[in-house]
């Protein structure tokens, strides 16, 4: 059974190159993953088909109805028989890190991704989702880029995605370390030269060299981890 990504936004167009190249694509077309948008515009009840509102106390902007959000999730939900994590996208979650998306590759079997947009969203929509994740502390203008990240994140996991089931565990973040430094042809490049330990074909000292520097990076530039 493939991994299911639901993914409820008001601008489905916006995943249309995302979902149709590279990664993504080959993982669907593997049959491993099955990301399914759906337009939260088509469950507003409005004859003008609107999904946000002026908010309730005065203040500039719009924000977004909670009748058709809910509507979609409760629709979304029903269309399988699987049940997932129910998440918003929101600057006001839990950061979202390599662990967390680990854990939706290895446990979850579904996954429902909700991208607030405008200015806010309805604080009674909270209510029907199992969790906020942010991607950072910034504010981005919707939840799409957020729900792309995670899905990218998530389904380079699932295992068969990537062709080498070894690399994942090898990268940044896995193992708590930055990743180790990388090279290809040509061994110089305008006076840079490829370490010579790489060139030696000794794979234990190669090994070894890799662990020391990928230590070392980590903390040169990321001592938090
Ligand atoms: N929506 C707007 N900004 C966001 C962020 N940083 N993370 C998740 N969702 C968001």
């Amino acid at each position: 059974m493939p991994l299911r990504i639901d993914i409820l936004t008001l601008f489905p167009e916006m995943f249309e190159g995302f979902v149709g190249e590279s990664m993504i694509r080959i993982a669907q077309e593997k049959g491993l993953v099955d990301i399914c948008l759906t337009d939260i515009r088509d469950f507003s009840r409005d004859r003008h088909q609107k999904v946000d509102d002026t908010p309730y106390g005065g203040g500039p902007g719009m924000v977004m109805k909670v009748q058709p959000v809910v509507d979609c999730i409760e629709a979304v939900v029903e269309r399988d028989r699987r049940r997932g994590p129910i998440v918003l996208m929101t600057p006001q979650g839990e950061v979202f890190h390599q662990r967390q998306a680990h854990a939706f590759a290895e446990r979850a079997d579904r996954l429902i991704l909700v991208c607030g947009h405008y200015e806010g969203f309805d604080e009674r929509i909270r209510a029907f989702c199992d969790m906020e994740l942010s991607i950072g502390d910034y504010v981005l203008s919707g939840g799409e880029v957020p729900a792309m990240v995670v899905t990218d994140a998530v389904v380079r996991l699932v295992p068969g995605v990537l062709g080498d089931e070894t690399s994942p565990h090898d990268e940044s973040f896995s193992d708590g370390y930055l990743e180790y430094p990388q090279y290809t042809r040509p061994p110089e490049f305008r006076g840079m030269a490829v370490p010579d330990i790489l060139l030696s074909g000794h794979h234990a000292e190669i090994e070894k060299w890799r662990r020391e520097q990928a230590r070392v990076r980590t903390r040169q530039r990321r001592p938090d981890l």
